[in-house]
């Protein structure tokens, strides 16, 4: 078994209901955060993370993620006709970003049901999940972090954040005490898929970057419907978490929901200030706004 994390799942078949009514024809991973569709924004930090190939988990109405990952032949000849090279590059750049394969997940079973669906295209080798609507503003990025302590301690692990309150029972909850050497991490005992704020076994949750050991699988077969009557990533790990160790660390940087309406404009504007086309005059102009 490769002991190196190559492979990076990117479950993307989900209904988007959060954000209706622009996710009724769009997938949700389309929409854009400032210009980029926002899982151009999880394929380039894979990339950046050293995944060499990407596997996206798809459904109905999805395919424009596809076409986006692919050569527009209209777009460049017209791009390349008129001497635009600068859009060409990013309309090429998008297409030649990565290895992309593609599974479909025919019924909207869940998020481990999700992963389960790239189990043959990932084989026996340890490998990353990535949601896509996390959005993740880190450096290093953040699964390259996950990937360092998967390498250091020899076990899955799972990106976390501390959360504060009742938005606990919107996240997989881990159970299990702090890292005595790097307080980062945080040495698993158990986890539950949104919990109640009274029955949250801590304040960690689990954000949307994974690197799992590939026996995941197996045991996602075998696991039964749980919260919200889906088939859990969260219930998979639990098991896992019986015959192998599982660490959550808590990645440096910053994370955005942006799935979600609020979430999305947050990170619209955090991005759109960081860009140094238009970052001053943006700034100029939310100054200039009587708030
Ligand atoms: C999923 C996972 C949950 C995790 C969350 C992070 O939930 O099931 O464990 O905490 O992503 O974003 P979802 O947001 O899909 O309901």
């Amino acid at each position: 078994m490769s002991k190196r994390v190559r492979k990076a799942v990117f479950p993307a078949a989900g209904l988007g209901t959060r954000f209706l009514p622009a996710t009724k024809v769009i997938p949700k991973e389309m929409l854009a955060l400032v210009d980029k569709p926002i899982i151009q924004y999880g394929v380039e930090e894979a990339i950046a993370s050293g995944i060499e190939h990407i596997i996206i988990i798809t459904g109905r109405g999805k395919g424009a993620m596809e076409d986006h990952f692919d050569h527009s032949f209209e777009l460049d000849a017209m791009l390349e006709k008129r001497g635009k090279r600068d859009l060409l590059a990013v309309s090429r750049n998008a297409a030649s970003l990565a290895r992309i394969s593609y599974a479909r997940q025919k019924e909207p079973l869940g998020l481990g049901h999700a992963v389960l669906c790239a189990k043959e295209l990932v084989g026996d080798e340890p490998f990353a999940v990535i949601l896509p609507d996390d959005v993740i503003d880190a450096q290093p990025p953040c699964l390259k972090q996950l990937i360092g302590v998967f390498e250091e301690k020899g076990g899955s692990v799972l990106a976390t954040m501390t959360i504060e309150g009742p938005g606990i029972s919107a996240y997989g909850v881990l159970a299990g005490s702090q890292d005595r050497k790097n307080p980062r991490i945080y040495n698993c005992t158990g986890m539950v898929e949104k919990p109640k704020l009274e029955d949250a076994p801590s304040k960690q949750a689990i954000i949307g970057r994974y690197v799992l050991s590939p026996r995941v699988f197996e045991l996602l077969e075998q696991t039964k419907p749980g919260a919200g009557g889906e088939i859990q990533l969260t219930d998979g790990i639990k098991a896992l978490l019986k015959e192998e160790k599982v660490f959550g660390y808590t990645f440096a940087g910053k994370r955005y929901d942006a799935g979600d309406k609020f979430g999305m404009l947050q990170a619209t504007v955090e991005f759109a200030l960081k860009r140094p086309e238009f970052g001053e005059r943006f700034r100029s102009y939310l100054k200039g706004l009587n708030l």
